[in-house]
């Protein structure tokens, strides 16, 4: 599977989860659709950290930049993700300002998806091989149906992103790996 052809039914599934979070109505309803709002959010970016940006590294002149700015969005956006969850879990009357986190939380997603889908993925589309595209795209395929598979909830933690992006070059070893039992 081409990794742009998943990354972009990944984003077109965080859509759909967040509009369905943005209508949804009472506390229930709003709490269960933003828990999995949350789960396939933070197991995209975890994705992302692991697996795909390690192997944008040196590939094209500012990548370590764009790695890191796109580390600190989603660095917000786990925070922000946070930040709604707990308000939720509290009374109505107590959930002062989550209605500008949503705001907050569609802007950051908005600015993910847009930033990917036309800076990122022209570039991968241009400088990495259909065929490694294609292992690419199953490395992340493989590690989601894990993580989706974890009793765990996974968490985008901001701790996890600094240490994808201070340990970018084993956690691409890592990718490569997988990529190499894929073919053995
Ligand atoms: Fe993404």
């Amino acid at each position: 599977m081409d990794v742009l052809y998943f990354i972009k039914a990944e984003h077109e599934s965080v859509r759909s989860a967040l509009e369905g979070f943005r209508s949804a109505h009472g506390v229930t309803d709003r709490r269960e659709k933003f828990s999995a709002l949350k789960q396939l959010l933070s197991v995209h970016l975890k994705l992302e950290e692991n697996y795909l940006y390690p192997e944008l590294s040196g590939m094209f002149a500012g990548s370590e930049l764009v790695i890191d700015v796109a580390l600190a969005g989603h660095s917000i956006l786990a925070r922000n993700l946070d930040a709604i969850d707990k308000l939720l879990h509290k009374p109505l009357a107590a959930q002062d300002g989550i209605a500008k986190k949503e705001e907050a939380l569609f802007e950051l997603v908005v600015k993910h998806i847009d930033s990917q889908e036309h800076e990122l993925m022209p570039r991968i589309r241009e400088l990495i091989a259909t065929g490694a595209r294609e292992e690419l795209g199953f490395v992340l395929l493989d590690a989601k149906e894990e993580l989706m598979g974890s009793a765990e909830p996974v968490s985008a933690a901001p701790d996890k992103v600094k240490s994808a992006s201070s340990d970018r070059s084993s956690s691409g070893k890592a990718a490569a790996k997988v990529a190499g039992k894929r073919r053995a």
